[in-house]
């Protein structure tokens, strides 16, 4: 990363370290990363940066992965003003470990940032945090199959202040955890609920933003999604509630007949998945069809009992690429290619844990090198 004439790039190097005094032993860690469950088990370290409006970003460090401590008037516990970001350390069969196009997330955050009136962080100070953290908790990416070091950048309004304004002081954290995956059982075809009553977003606000917020919104309908079986829920768009958006925590795509791929077209409303992106990437190249257009639930249904409609997926850098076996909302219920995975989903799927586990060549330039 060039740094700008007359300014310092920042490096990992800029990350004090003070190495935990608790961490675990070795026996323990292979234990706890014997077969990893999402976002249960946490490395020994946490990256944690400062902010405030009069000093900038300062006190880069590393430190024990513990509790933070905030007062209680802190603004993000009443305002919520917060974005985080997800992405993964992939060990490779060499023991080197990388990550898929930080880049990319690094430039999501800022924009989150910048939506969510927070302080946007360089790229580059982004991808030294990473790097940082992942160099001292190197032991802890696991290396089995469908496993990684997923990484959770995020940000908060640590001021004390109960006015409603952008807060001058803010917290930058990452932590990171040994992850399989997403959701319980492995991967296998999910069920999908579509909510009716309830959007996660409309035009002007948030959807686009990596925000609790959006994910706040989703819970109570994620909740009724449990209650009708199903793991994920589906929202529609806020304008029309006909539109298919995207799920709770992933991006969600189509396949028809003739091998295209359809999926809702970026409105402001979703998040810019770099899953998502990717996929449609290697789609193209690999001779698919694929639109980016408004996708109407009732199209989506027409298309699943016609059999024009072939595949369903859920992408995201948690999901990967999920298969959708049932999709289901008030008055419909119905199979997505019998319930099982198809092709189009098992090949994509395929190909991009190639290049993240470095089976296959990265042609894109999307891996970068940690350790
Ligand atoms: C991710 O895919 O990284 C996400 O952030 C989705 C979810 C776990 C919130």
């Amino acid at each position: 990363m060039t740094a700008l004439p007359g300014t310092t790039a920042i490096t990992a190097d800029a990350y004090a370290v003070t190495p935990s005094d608790h961490r675990r032993p070795a026996a323990e860690r292979a234990d706890l990363m014997a077969a990893p469950t999402f976002g249960t088990v946490f490395t020994d370290h946490m990256v944690r940066v400062d902010w405030s409006a009069d000093g900038g970003w300062t006190h880069r460090r590393v430190v024990a992965h513990g509790p933070l401590q905030l007062d209680p008037g802190a603004a993000v516990l009443h305002y919520g003003q917060e974005v985080f970001e997800g992405l993964k350390a992939y060990r490779h069969v060499d023991g080197s470990v990388w990550t898929f196009r930080p880049e990319a997330n690094a430039r999501r955050f800022a924009a989150s940032a910048r939506r969510l009136a927070l302080p946007e962080l360089p790229v580059e100070d982004f991808l030294a945090s990473i790097e940082a953290l992942v160099r001292t908790d190197e032991a802890w990416v696991p290396s089995g199959d469908e496993t990684s070091l997923y990484l959770r950048p995020f940000m908060f309004a640590s001021e004390t202040f109960l006015g409603v304004r952008p807060a001058r002081g803010v917290d930058y954290v990452v932590i990171a955890s040994p992850v399989g995956p997403y959701f319980a059982g492995g991967v296998r075809p999910v069920s999908i609920w579509v909510a009716e009553d309830y959007h996660r977003a409309g035009p002007g606000g948030t959807g686009a933003a990596k925000c609790g917020g959006n994910y706040a919104a989703s819970l109570l309908p994620q909740q009724e999604a449990y209650g009708h079986g199903c793991e994920q829920v589906c929202f529609l768009d806020a304008a029309t509630n006909t539109l298919l958006e995207e799920l709770g925590g992933m991006n969600v795509m189509t396949v028809r007949r003739d091998g295209s791929v359809v999926t809702p077209a970026l409105s402001g409303t979703i998040l810019e998945g770099v899953t998502r992106d990717s996929i449609l990437t290697l789609l193209r190249e690999g001779g698919h069809e694929v639109v980016e257009r408004d996708v109407p639930l009732a199209e989506v249904l027409d298309g699943l009992r016609s059999g024009e409609v072939t595949e369903v997926f859920a992408c995201g850098t948690a999901a990967v690429v999920t298969p959708i076996g049932r999709l289901a909302g008030e008055g419909f219920d119905l199979p997505v290619n019998g319930g099982a995975t198809g092709t189009v989903t098992a090949a994509i799927r395929h190909q991009l844990t190639s290049i993240q586990y470095g089976r296959a060549t990265d042609t894109h330039g999307w891996m970068h090198r940690l350790v």
